[in-house]
């Protein structure tokens, strides 16, 4: 169990999952929480990250900072996601290591397991088959970072962690209108068309994949449980077990933002992933569960929205 005071550092928690997990710390009393802005300390920079290990020593570490992005930031910029995200990984992790880190805990994606995955997914269907292309390098960088936890964990005795969650959404989410992933991205076109008056929306491809979600909050509380109660190389899968298309997904998020147009559907635009979802078994048997049901969850998420005008134009 982490103390109180121990010392840890959530790395990127400026961003969703981030700034979730130092939420949740600091609602159980954790009172020694260290965080760098990525202006502060550039985790691709490794002499930077070493200069930071060395000189405050965390005691915990809690690895959510990534280059992330929905289909089209992936499938376009697949170089730039895999040796950013490699070379964070490997510098964080490392620099963990060499300056006594007592326990990490690595963020990983659901997108790491194979593309034709036997659904819903268990933790040990890593690595059976082919991943999915449109965003293998993100995949293969996230694969490399739990791998080399568990390494260090069969080499030097160390007690890392992964945990690899579904579909996230909640509070601080990005709303880009081209890189967001397909929720905040409803939220957003469904609130300017609101606005705009506009009497019809298209949505891509025919929204009939099964997707899951669970929002970060859940999420965060279920990164602070593993890191107080569980050790393994197997990493542990987060989501809630239930699926829906994304044309209920879509039909949800228009009526609680208010759109009352039309909703169109461009099928020559990419599905993605016919479906996606996790086996929740394991974290189910740890004693966790998530509690934030999918329409309450987007109504919280659309609240935080409209109250941070900067953080949707990100
Ligand atoms: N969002 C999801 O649906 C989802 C689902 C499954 C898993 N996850 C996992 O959860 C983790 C966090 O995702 P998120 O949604 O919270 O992403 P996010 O909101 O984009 O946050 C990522 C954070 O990392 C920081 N960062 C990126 N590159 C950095 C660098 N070189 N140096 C320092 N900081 C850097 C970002 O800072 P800047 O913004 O200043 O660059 C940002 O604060 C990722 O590992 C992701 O794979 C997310």
């Amino acid at each position: 169990m982490m103390d109180k005071n121990a010392k840890i550092y959530v790395a990127g928690h400026r961003g969703m999952v981030g700034s979730a997990i130092v939420r949740e710390l600091n609602r159980q009393g954790y009172n020694n929480i260290i965080t760098r802005t990525h202006k502060e300390l550039d985790l691709i920079r490794q002499d930077q990250v070493e200069e930071f290990f060395a000189a405050e020593k965390p005691e915990y570490v809690f690895l959510a900072a990534a280059k992330v992005g929905g289909i089209m930031g992936n499938s376009e910029a697949l170089a730039d996601f895999m040796y950013d995200n490699m070379v964070l990984e490997m510098n964080v992790i490392n620099a963990a290591w060499k300056n006594g880190c007592k326990k990490l805990e690595f963020l990983g994606s659901s997108c790491i397991y194979p593309r034709m995955a036997p659904q819903p997914m268990k933790e040990n269907c890593l690595l059976t088959s082919e991943l999915e292309k449109t965003n293998e390098a993100y995949a293969l960088a996230k694969i490399s970072g739990l791998k080399y936890c568990e390494y260090l964990n069969k080499q030097y005795g160390t007690d890392y962690i992964s945990v690899m969650p579904t579909n996230l959404y909640g509070p601080n989410d990005n709303y880009h209108p081209t890189h967001s992933h397909v929720l905040p991205a409803l939220i957003r076109r469904f609130h300017e068309a609101k606005e705009a008056g506009l009497s019809e929306v298209t949505c891509w491809g025919d929204g009939s994949p099964l997707r899951e979600f669970l929002y970060v909050d859940d999420l965060a509380e279920l990164c602070v449980f593993l890191m107080n109660n569980y050790s393994g190389n197997e990493t542990v899968n987060a989501g809630t077990g239930k699926e829906l298309t994304i044309k209920e997904l879509t039909e949800l998020v228009a009526k609680v933002v208010g759109y009352e147009g039309k909703i169109l559907w461009d099928s020559t635009k990419p599905n993605g992933t016919p479906r996606k979802l996790l086996d929740v078994s394991k974290a189910t048997a740890l004693g966790w569960k998530y509690h934030t049901e999918l329409e309450e969850g987007i109504r919280l998420t659309y609240q935080d929205f409209l109250n941070n005008p900067m953080r949707a134009e990100r």
